[in-house]
C-alpha cells in the first residue's frame, strides 16, 4: 500500500537547493551504493523493529532497503517517508512501495526543521513514532542542526534508535597526479566543495553553528549509548561502467562553483577531464578508483 499525503505547498528547505533537480543524480547515487546501504540497514534493523521513519529520502534507494528490512521482519509494519521536495517524495514512495510486499508506505511533505513535523506525520495518519527513525545527509541541510536532532529524538519510540548519517571522509577518485595542472588537483577540489558547504550552512536563515561531534549533540538531544560507525564505499580501480560513471559524477559535482574557489589552472584542469571529446577526459582513463568513508552516529531513545 502506497499513500502520498500531507503535501503542504510551505514546506521548503533551507539550503536554497532545488533538490528535485537532483532526482537523477541521486537515483544512480542510490544504485552505484545500494550494497554498502543494505549492509548499513542490516546493522540497524532489529528483529522486533516495525516501523520506520526516513527523513529526507532522496530518491528513494534506502527506503526502498528499510522496507524489505521491515518486510522480512513480518508482521504489519510501517514505512514513513518525509521530504520537503515534491517530486524525490513521489519517487522515493514509489521505489520503497515496489521493493516491498505488505509494508504501508507513506510519505508526508513536511520540513523537518519546522516544529510541526510530528503533527504533519500524525496528520498523515502515520504512526507518530517509529522503531528506527533514518535521516543521512540532511540534518546538515537544517538551520539548527540540534533542534533537528531534538525533533528527530521526539520521532523516536522509546527504546527505539535514531540513526543520523553524516560525512566521515571525503570522497577521493584521482590519483594524486593526473599529469595536467599541479600535481594534487582532488585535495584542492575537495577543500573548495568544504567552502562551499560552510557557505551554504551560514547562507541559511536562521543558521545556527553545532560545535559538537554528532554523538554528543544526540546525547544532548536526549538520546542514550550515542555511538558511531562507518562504511566504506571502496570500489578500486579498474572501475566498472557504473564506478566510472559515479566517478564522473563526483568530478562533476566539484565543478559546482570551482570558478570562484580554485585557481584557473585547476578550474582548466578539471574541465580537461570532464570534456568528452578531449584527450584528457578522466571517462578514459583506467586508475579512477572510488573511496569514501561515511558515519553512522545511533542513538537510543530511553525507554
Ligand atoms: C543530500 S540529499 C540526501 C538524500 C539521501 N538521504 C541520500 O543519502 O542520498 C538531502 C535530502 O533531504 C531533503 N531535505 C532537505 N532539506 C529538508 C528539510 N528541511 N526537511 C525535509 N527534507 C529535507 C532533500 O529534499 C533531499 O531529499
Amino acid at each position: 500500500m502506497f499513500r502520498l499525503v500531507g503535501a503542504h505547498s510551505h514546506s521548503h528547505s533551507h539550503d536554497n537547493i532545488d533538490w528535485d533537480a537532483h532526482l537523477e543524480r541521486l537515483r544512480a547515487a542510490d544504485d552505484f551504493i545500494a550494497p554498502d546501504i543494505t549492509e548499513v540497514v542490516a546493522k540497524l534493523l532489529r528483529p522486533g523493529d516495525h516501523s520506520a521513519i526516513e527523513i529526507g529520502a532522496g530518491a528513494g534507494g534506502t527506503a526502498a532497503i528499510l522496507a524489505k528490512g521491515l518486510a522480512r521482519n513480518g508482521g504489519e509494519s510501517q514505512l514513513t517517508i518525509v521530504d520537503t521536495a515534491e517530486q524525490l517524495l513521489t519517487a522515493a514512495g514509489e521505489r520503497a512501495s515496489e521493493a516491498a510486499e505488505g509494508v504501508t508506505v507513506r510519505t508526508v511533505r513536511a520540513d523537518a526543521a519546522a516544529d510541526a513535523l510530528a503533527d504533519e506525520i500524525t496528520g498523515a495518519g502515520a504512526p507518530p513514532q517509529a522503531d528506527l527513525v533514518y535521516a543521512a545527509f540532511v540534518v546538515h541541510h537544517l538551520p539548527d542542526q540540534l533542534a533537528g536532532l531534538r525533533r528527530l529524538a521526539g520521532l523516536v519510540k522509546p527504546g527505539g534508535r535514531l540513526a543520523v548519517v553524516e560525512f566521515g571522509l571525503q570522497t577521493r577518485v584521482l590519483p594524486a597526479d593526473i599529469g595536467i595542472g599541479g600535481p594534487g588537483l582532488e585535495a584542492r577540489l575537495v577543500s573548495a566543495s568544504e567552502q562551499w558547504f560552510q557557505q551554504m550552512r551560514t547562507e541559511m536563515d536562521g543558521s545556527v553553528r553545532l560545535p559538537i561531534g554528532w554523538p554528543k549533540a544526540m546525547t544532548e538531544a536526549g538520546l542514550a549509548d550515542a555511538t558511531s560507525f562507518s562504511y566504506l564505499i571502496d570500489r578500486p580501480a579498474p572501475l566498472d561502467e557504473s564506478g566510472r560513471v559515479a566517478a564522473l559524477r563526483q568530478l562533476s559535482m566539484l565543478r559546482r562553483d570551482a570558478d570562484e574557489r580554485l585557481a584557473a589552472e585547476d578550474v582548466e584542469a578539471l574541465n580537461q577531464l570532464l570534456d568528452p571529446e578531449g584527450e584528457h577526459y578522466a571517462g578514459n582513463r583506467d586508475d579512477l578508483y572510488y573511496l569514501s568513508a561515511n558515519t553512522v552516529h545511533v542513538g537510543t531513545k530511553p525507554a
